[in-house]
């Protein structure tokens, strides 16, 4: 899958790739709002780029929010099935449109456990956007409403994504090296 290089790593999808994408779902986001108002709640931190591109990728009038959730221990590739909001929201979200951004949509987990407690908030709807899928990895059963990308089951840096909280810097997203240790 990957062609070309950055510093030394695989570049699975270059800048341009991304950015790209990005107007892409941001054009088809602004269809689907039809002129309403949109809350846009990032999941910290590995969705921050990508919520800082799609924000400006779309063409209504938009406010931000972020949460933050513990769901995988520092440096592991895998989750440990628990997740636990550790930022709450800062605004209420009843009655508004609101989008969740994240980096990836990997078992689930994260998803179905914010979607659960956005849902009893009452907005008035909910729809979520994941620059990269590996449905390969799904535990629960939950889509995406815009997917940036879809990947096997591979593990990535940068454009947001870490590893042991390196390499989100990176302007392209990477494969992982398989021989690093944190
Ligand atoms: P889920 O709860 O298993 O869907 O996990 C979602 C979170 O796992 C993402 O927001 C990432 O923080 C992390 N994650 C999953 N796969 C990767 C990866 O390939 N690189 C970096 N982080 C990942």
């Amino acid at each position: 899958m990957a062609t070309t290089t950055y510093q030394g790593l695989e570049v699975l999808y270059t800048r341009e790739q991304i950015a790209e994408r990005v107007r892409q779902i941001g054009v088809q986001i602004t269809q689907d709002l039809a002129g309403e108002k949109l809350v846009m709640i990032g999941v910290l931190k590995g969705a921050a780029p990508f919520l800082a591109d799609l924000a400006r990728a779309v063409d209504v009038e938009a406010t931000f929010d972020f949460v933050a959730v513990k769901s995988y221990a520092k440096g592991s590739r895998t989750s440990s099935g628990a997740v636990k909001l550790i930022k709450d929201l800062d605004e209420p979200i009843e009655g508004k449109n609101v989008l969740i951004v994240e980096d990836i949509l990997d078992t689930g987990l994260t998803l179905t456990y914010l979607r659960k407690i956005f849902l009893q908030h009452h907005p008035k709807s909910l729809r979520i956007a994941a620059l990269l899928d590996k449905p390969s990895r799904r535990i629960e059963k939950i889509e995406a409403d815009y997917v940036g990308f879809s990947i096997p089951n591979l593990f990535v840096i940068g454009y947001g994504m870490d590893f042991a909280e390196r390499y989100r810097n990176l302007p392209d997203i990477c494969l992982m090296p398989p021989d690093v240790s944190e």
